[in-house]
């Protein structure tokens, strides 16, 4: 049974284990889960759409072992029609693919939706929104990257941000928008301005020695 999105509405925080203690999974996600986070942002990395490699669908299948939280996975991969299903397969709930590596990502929506999962679609901080327009509407979540994909603790890019105002003005407000990069206690209130009500933080989480209080400090930043 895949763990659905909380509504819509409702700003939400994803910590994203990317700066995580890979030593540590189980213990760091039940440590922020047990802080009232209900979203885990997963990176996916390839290599090849980005300069970096993360974590596979075995990963997947250990982090879903210890958690009910949704697993939002975030494919920055040049072949996610390949690999999608694995993840699925593994315990993903939410995909979430790059509109740069897909040609018909209308068809591929369908697809993802047929295996069970929430969809999302991102774009590169180069990308212009028109690039999603058409496609933003049927997804459950639009996620707007606010720094270059590859590597945690980058800083926030405020044009790419931007992006958000005009895609909520596209989706209404029953679709998630997810901002992913530089988000901590000072841009997460920009963000939220912006139209986003979900928030990948990784280093202002994990790289904090004390990641509850750290969620603390961006729901203060937000309150
Ligand atoms: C970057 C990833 C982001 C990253 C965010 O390619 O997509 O999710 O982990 O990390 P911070 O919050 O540290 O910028
Ligand atoms: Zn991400």
């Amino acid at each position: 049974m895949k763990q659905a999105l909380p509504k819509a509405g409702t700003v939400q925080i994803a910590p994203s284990i990317l700066s995580a203690d890979f030593a540590n999974l189980a213990s760091e996600i039940k440590l922020v889960v047990s802080s009232g986070i209900e979203i885990i942002h997963l990176d996916v990395m390839d290599g090849h759409f980005v300069p970096n490699i993360t974590i596979g669908p075995p990963v997947v299948q250990g982090i879903r072992k210890c958690t009910r939280a949704v697993l939002d996975t975030h494919l920055m991969i040049t072949d996610p029609g390949t690999y999608a299903e694995r993840f699925i397969e593994a315990g993903s709930d939410h995909i979430t693919f790059h509109i740069e590596t897909v040609d018909r990502p209308a068809e591929f929506i369908q697809y993802l939706r047929r295996l069970g999962v929430t969809v999302g679609v991102t774009l590169n901080p180069e990308t212009p929104a028109e690039a999603i327009r058409d496609i933003c509407p049927l997804c459950d979540m639009v996620l707007v990257m606010t720094v270059h994909p590859g590597f945690g603790g980058q800083s926030f890019i405020d044009e790419a941000a931007r992006k958000c105002v005009r895609i909520r003005s596209w989706v209404g407000p029953e679709v998630r928008i997810e901002v992913d990069g530089g988000i901590d206690t000072k841009t997460a209130p920009i963000v939220v301005r912006y139209g986003a009500d979900t928030l990948v933080a990784g280093n202002a989480i994990f790289g904090q020695p004390d990641r509850k209080a750290a969620i603390q400090a961006i729901r203060d930043a937000l309150a």
